[in-house]
Formats: structure tokens, C-alpha cells, sequence
């Protein structure tokens, strides 16, 4: 039996064997709920901050639900309404939220590090759940990709996976390199302009290339990503109609992937920039499997650290 884990910042560290244990309690869990939405009391008497300083439609909302669940309290802090646009600091907010007993923090930063930051100051007792911060990592949608992935494949080791898009600014896709990495994923593509792919010092093992038809040839997982504008200097902004014809999926270039490759996105989706509306609604698309498998994740990730 491996030890508990406290706090989830990142997949880096994670181990295959924890990540399965987290893909198999969603599905224990997603099975629990589909007897009925009643909460499932797992969580009783804990308390939940959705701590988001970034705009966020799915993972807040998910991360609600799954408190809901799980019969948990979550208060969702309001940033547009929120003492830190009078000033305060973050480590102030941070010992102020505290003070009113929480058993865990979910937290949305722009700023890489944010997280381990709240890990450090936060109170001994509080775990951490990492929402994603800066280009860092968003670990709980690395977990429901894998999942997702996971649900049409019956092994991770023979799959050749390409993630294509604006890999530089995307936490989704250090993430998703992590899990799928860890779960034995043997081939990964990055594919994206050169302005916006990460160094192949970062990922040394993986394909880098800027030729998206080369890219997604006999690909099994086809991932696209959004251009990440507000963390892009105004220079690497491209023109959206030719980046749509080098990097955008429709459907002549899902024809070279191998057949039923599976689609994921994490969204926002930015539909004729970096993917066609029909492959997005396509029979391929798993983007709101995504969405649905995003809930039960995030309830095993809580539960993995708070039941007691
Ligand atoms: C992503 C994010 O915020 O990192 N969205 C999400 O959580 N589903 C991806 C993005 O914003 O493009």
C-alpha cells in the first residue's frame, strides 16, 4: 500500500502505480454516482476553498461539483470582488482564508509557482490542489486525459500521442506529457510553430516538429491546445488563418492520424483556429468525455486527500 499523498502540485513525481490508483477510483466513483447525484458523504465535515486568480469555466465548476459529491462545504472566492485588488498580498489573502479553517486549497495562478508557494506558507493541516499555474502544470487534466484515453484503449504502452498547438504555453500539455509518460505511453509528438514549442532540452525524449501533417501520421491520441494569448508576447501572436491552415485539425488532416484516433482539448476550444467545428463535434471527439470524466477525477484527487 503506498502512503497517502497531501498535496497534488504536479504529475512529475507521481508514479504510474498512483496515477492508476487515481484512474481507478474515478471510475469506482463515476460508478457510485450514476446510482444517483445524492452526495456520497465521503467528505463530510471538510471544507474547500476554490482559490481561482484566473478565469476557469471547467475546472472550478468541476471541482465544485466533485466537493458537492463528495458532501463537502466549497466556497468559491470571488477575485473580481476579492481583497487582493485593494492591495493585499498574496501570503496576507492566503493567512487570512486560513484562519476560517480549511482542510484544502485549490488554487489558480498565473504565476508558476503559486502552489508550491501555498504549500510552504499554508498551515500544516491544509492540502493543496494545484489548478494550474503560469505554463507549469495542471495535473488534474493530465489525470482526466489519461482517463479519458484510458476509456477507448485498453493499454497506454502502444499508443503514439501528438499534441499539437501552443505546447510552450500550456500546462495542459507538460501535464498530459507527465501521466501519459508515466503510465507508459512509449511515443509522444510535440507539434506546433517554433515559436510556441518548448526546447528539446525540456523533453528530450519526445518529437519535436513543426510539420503537422508529418506530426499526426498513424497517431492513436490527437490532443490540441489553444493559443495561450494572454501568456504570449505580442510578437509570437499568429495570424489565425494561416496558423489555422499549418496547425489547425479538420478533417483531411485527421485522415492521416490512424483510423478513430481519438480528438481530446482541454478548452477553451477556439473553433476554426486550432480545430474545425465538425472534427470538434466530430464522431472522434472526446471533448466532452473530458468534461464529464473532469468531475469524478477531481473527486478521487479529493478524496485521495482528504478522507479521513
Ligand atoms: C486550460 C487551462 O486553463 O490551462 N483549460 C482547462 O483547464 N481546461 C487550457 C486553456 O486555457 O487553454
Amino acid at each position: 500500500m503506498t502512503t497517502r499523498l497531501r498535496h497534488l502540485i504536479s504529475l512529475r513525481d507521481v508514479s504510474g502505480a498512483v496515477m492508476t490508483r487515481f484512474l481507478d477510483r474515478a471510475e469506482q466513483l463515476r460508478d457510485a454516482c450514476a446510482h444517483g447525484t445524492r452526495s456520497l458523504d465521503l467528505l463530510r465535515g471538510r471544507t474547500v476553498l476554490n482559490l481561482f486568480f484566473e478565469p476557469s469555466t471547467r475546472t472550478r465548476t468541476s471541482f465544485e461539483l466533485a466537493c458537492h459529491r463528495l458532501g463537502a462545504i466549497v466556497v468559491n472566492f470571488d477575485i473580481n470582488n476579492a481583497s487582493t485588488n485593494k492591495g493585499e498580498s498574496l501570503l496576507d489573502t492566503l493567512h487570512t482564508l486560513e484562519a476560517m479553517h480549511l482542510d484544502a486549497l485549490i488554487v489558480r495562478h498565473r504565476k508558476t509557482g503559486t502552489p508550491e508557494f501555498m504549500v510552504r506558507h499554508a498551515a500544516s493541516g491544509v492540502s493543496v490542489i494545484n489548478a494550474g499555474d503560469g505554463n507549469h502544470a495542471h495535473p488534474t487534466q493530465g489525470l482526466l486525459d489519461a482517463l479519458t484515453i484510458r476509456q477507448h484503449r485498453a493499454e497506454f504502452e502502444p499508443l503514439t500521442v501528438t499534441i499539437c498547438g501552443d505546447v510552450q504555453h500550456s500546462r495542459v500539455a507538460r501535464s498530459d506529457i507527465h501521466a501519459l509518460t508515466g503510465l507508459g505511453v512509449q511515443q509522444i509528438r510535440l507539434c506546433g510553430p517554433g515559436s510556441l514549442l518548448p526546447s528539446a532540452e525540456e523533453f528530450p525524449k519526445l518529437i519535436l516538429s513543426e510539420d503537422f501533417d508529418a506530426a499526426i501520421e498513424g497517431a492513436d491520441v490527437v490532443i490540441m491546445l489553444r493559443l495561450q494569448k494572454e501568456r504570449m508576447a505580442a510578437t509570437l501572436l499568429p495570424n489565425e488563418q494561416a496558423y489555422f491552415k499549418h496547425f489547425g485539425l479538420d478533417r483531411a488532416r485527421l485522415a492521416r492520424a490512424a483510423p478513430g484516433a481519438l480528438v481530446l482539448h482541454p478548452g477553451p476550444i477556439n473553433r476554426g483556429i486550432e480545430i474545425a467545428p465538425d472534427v470538434a463535434d466530430g464522431p472522434q471527439s472526446r471533448i466532452l468525455e473530458q468534461v464529464a470524466n473532469s468531475v469524478f477525477i477531481r473527486m478521487a484527487v479529493l478524496t485521495e486527500l482528504l478522507a479521513r
